[in-house]
């Protein structure tokens, strides 16, 4: 097997968002150390450093995005202009690649480059999608397509306890709101690409979503690999677009055991200035030591963090550390910090998980949602943050770090992070889950 793996070829199709771009490297990089060769397609678009990756190859296809499509409102819209654009070039690409290789053992793509599916298939390759989200999302997708309405009753005709702590209709609702024609088609595009794909490999634990997954295994044609949390299983990898400044690790030495809220939205969301100045107020309110991750941009109609109000940095002192782009993962396995306030995006999500702290959840959009719901109601592990008024910070921050109403939340996530580690040792299910996609890949 391991001969036939040195002359195996993987092509993996990514999306460059950070979140997507992370954890499609480290796939990459356990399917190198396994002895596949590796060739990486991407858009052009927040290019990832091939000089960081020398034992890859890497080839750019022209995506015509533009400012407008990212400044959009509209979180879909980008993702529909780049299947859009990038589904020809994609198609010539994976031919040329067919044509000096003679073979390729199989195609793997992100969810949201649901456009290569139907051009691997009529190539007559092998597709397997990374779902780089949690298992969880899964379960929205039949109801989302719209085409399959029985399917909706399936899913919400649910009994679990896991389940209905989710609050599955609720969220369909509020994700329907406002749902633009873009993000209408994205989603149906995305409930085909899981049920045409030969295999879908999701960033996810067992033991974290097991409802979840045995449902979605009902209804999914496909065989489903658990491979998470890839950021602990596969080798270390220097994947981040922005430059991390080190300098808020040596703040943190300083800082007193479990004292410190680490806030940081990842790297999409944006929010007006208004909500900059509630959550400066707030942060300093607590009293509790903060590191603040403001991206260049984030603030929507400003720079950087010109708009913080007066007198704000002059209240927290050296008790504030406020950084462009953060070292996240070594951040989080700091004994300094004690919660992590997060917009809930998966990675975050299960990095925070892995690393035992608590969170502060305040999702934005999408996937997010339902992200926060497994947080606080399913593995009870955070608090929602349903209103961002600085009084309302103030006491959410104490009582996730401090007030003795936060002790049973504390435990659960240290027990989760327990469960966690023992999950990844040698003979845990993320290895056999791994040797199942080897045997999948070699199987055609
Ligand atoms: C996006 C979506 O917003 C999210 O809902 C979805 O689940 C994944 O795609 P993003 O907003 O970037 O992701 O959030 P997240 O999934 O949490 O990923 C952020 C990544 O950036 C994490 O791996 C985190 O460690 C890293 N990061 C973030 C840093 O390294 N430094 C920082 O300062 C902030």
């Amino acid at each position: 097997m391991e001969k036939q793996q040195k002359s195996s070829h993987v092509v993996l199709v990514m999306v460059t968002f950070q979140g997507h771009l992370t954890p499609m490297l480290q796939l990459a990089s356990l399917l190198h150390s396994k002895g596949f060769s590796i060739t990486i397609v991407h858009p052009e678009f927040n290019s990832p450093n091939p000089s960081n990756h020398p034992e890859f190859t890497f080839i750019s296809i022209p995506d015509k995005l533009t400012e407008s499509h990212f400044s959009d409102k509209d979180a879909a819209s980008p993702v529909w202009n780049l299947n859009k654009n990038c589904a020809a070039p994609l198609q010539q690409c994976l031919e040329k690649i067919l044509h000096s290789l003679h073979h390729i053992a199989a195609v793997i793509y992100d969810t949201l480059m649901y456009s290569a599916q139907p051009i691997t298939e009529d190539l007559g390759l092998l597709g397997i999608v990374l779902r780089t989200g949690s298992a969880t999302t899964m379960l929205f997708y039949p109801a989302f397509s719209q085409l399959d309405e029985e399917r909706i009753d399936f899913v919400y005709e649910i009994k679990s306890p896991e389940l209905q702590a989710l609050q599955l209709k609720r969220l369909r609702a509020l994700l329907s709101q406002n749902a633009t024609k873009a993000m209408t088609e994205v989603r149906v595009a995305f409930a085909n690409v899981l049920k045409r794909s030969s295999a879908i490999i999701v960033n996810s634990m067992e033991f974290l979503e097991p409802e979840a997954l045995s449902k979605v295994k009902q209804y999914s044609p496909a065989p489903i690999i658990t491979i998470g949390p890839l950021h602990k299983f596969a080798p270390a990898i220097c994947s981040s677009l922005l430059t991390e400044d080190d300098k808020c690790i040596s703040w943190l030495n300083k800082q007193a055991p479990k004292s410190v809220i680490y806030v940081s939205f990842g790297s999409i969301v944006n929010f007006d200035k208004e909500e900059l100045i509630e959550i400066a107020w707030g942060l300093s309110n607590s009293k509790q030591p903060f590191l603040w991750v403001v991206r260049p941009g984030m603030v929507r109609g400003s720079e950087w963090i010109e708009s913080l109000p007066n007198g704000f940095e002059e209240s927290v002192g050296e008790r504030g550390c406020i950084v462009k782009w953060a070292p996240q993962k070594e951040v989080l396995a700091h004994a300094a910090v004690g919660g992590f306030w997060t917009h809930s995006g998966w990675n975050s999500t299960i990095e925070s998980i892995c690393e035992g702290v608590p969170m502060l959840c305040r999702p934005f959009f999408g996937d997010q949602h339902l992200n926060t719901s497994s947080i606080c109601n399913v593995w009870k592990i955070g608090l929602e943050l349903q209103n961002l008024e600085r009084g309302n910070i103030e006491r959410t921050i104490k009582r996730l770090l401090v007030d003795m109403e936060g002790n049973g939340i504390r435990k659960r996530a240290i027990d989760l992070k327990e469960k966690a580690a023992f999950y990844l040792m040698e003979e845990g299910s993320t290895s056999c889950s791994l040797n199942k996609l080897i045997k999948h890949i070699l199987s055609v």
